[in-house]
Formats: structure tokens, sequence, C-alpha cells
């Protein structure tokens, strides 16, 4: 992730956590909309997931710069993840309805600026809990 990416991100933090649970609600419509084969996953879901999802959001745009206090966190959602069969392909599809969200509730706000930032920051932390994921997966398939 470049330097200025990690500043912009840092700089909108503030406004994602204001519209956060706006931001994920939109997210999870586009995403049942559009991906309707993901919905399954969150069959068992609670009724705040996207709560948990806007703290998780905000807590990593708050720590962009310091992210091993997000280890604890991003163990956590690997778990859950793998639990709920989460895949790499589902990735994108997320970051899509996220972006696409982030646009539509921040409107002016989020200029193509910020939302090649965030775009770069969500692939940036997608990565990191692929990698994890991929993991468990592994161990599970060795046990
Ligand atoms: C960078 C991207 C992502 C972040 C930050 C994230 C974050 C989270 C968080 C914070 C939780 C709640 C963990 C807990 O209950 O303690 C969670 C659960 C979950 N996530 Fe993700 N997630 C991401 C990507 C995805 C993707 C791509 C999918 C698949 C479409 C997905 C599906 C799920 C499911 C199914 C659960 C469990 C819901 C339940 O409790 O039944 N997530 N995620």
């Amino acid at each position: 992730m470049t330097e200025k990416s990690k500043e912009i991100v840092k700089a909108t933090a503030p406004v994602v956590k204001k519209h956060g649970e706006a931001i994920t609600t939109a997210m999870y419509k586009i995403l049942f909309e559009r991906y309707p084969e993901t919905k399954e996953l969150f069959k068992d879901a609670p009724e705040d997931q996207y709560r948990k999802l806007a703290n998780a959001i905000y807590a990593y745009a708050a720590n962009i710069d310091k992210l091993e206090n997000l280890s604890k966190g991003i163990e956590q959602m690997a778990l859950i993840h793998v639990e709920k069969k989460v895949k790499p392909e589902h990735y994108p599809l997320v970051g899509e309805a996220l972006l696409d969200a982030m646009k539509e509730v921040l409107g002016d706000a989020a200029t193509e600026e910020v939302l090649e930032a965030w775009k770069e920051a969500y692939f940036f932390l997608a990565d990191v809990l692929i990698a994890r994921e991929a993991e468990l997966y592994q161990q599970q398939s060795n046990a």
C-alpha cells in the first residue's frame, strides 16, 4: 500500500466511522443483490453483523499504520471465515460491494482518490486474511 493511500485512509477514518453502519448495511444489500450465492454464507449470522463489519473497517482504517494492533482481530476474522467456508474468490465481490456502498453513502466525499485509497487498503487486508485462511484450511486438511 502506498504512503499516500495510508494517509487518505487515515484522514477519512472519522467520516467512515460516522457512516459505518450505513455503509455496511448498503454493502450487504448490494452484495446479496448482485451475488445472491453469497447469502448462504451469512445464514447464521447475527443481526448486528453489519455493525461488526463497520467496527472492523473503522479499526482497520484508524490503525492502518500500526497493523500489529489488529492481529487479534485478524485472527478472529480468519477463524470465523474458515468456519463459514469463505473463499479467496469471495473477496473481490465484497470489495466491489463495499466500494460502491461507500460511493452511495458518502456521495461527494467519496472522490476517486478516496475510493482508490480504500480499494488498495481493502485488498491489502484481504490478502492478509486470505493468506491466514489458506494456512487454516491447510491445517484442517492435514488433521
Ligand atoms: C477485508 C474483508 C473482510 C473483513 C474486514 C471482514 C470482517 C469480518 C468480521 C469483523 C466478522 C465478525 C467476526 C466475529 O463475529 O467475531 C466477519 C464474519 C464473517 N464474514 Fe467477513 N470480513 C471480510 C471479508 C469477508 C468475505 C469476502 C466474506 C464472504 C462473502 C465474508 C463473510 C463472513 C461471514 C460468513 C462471517 C460470519 C457471520 C456469522 O457470524 O455467521 N467476510 N467478517
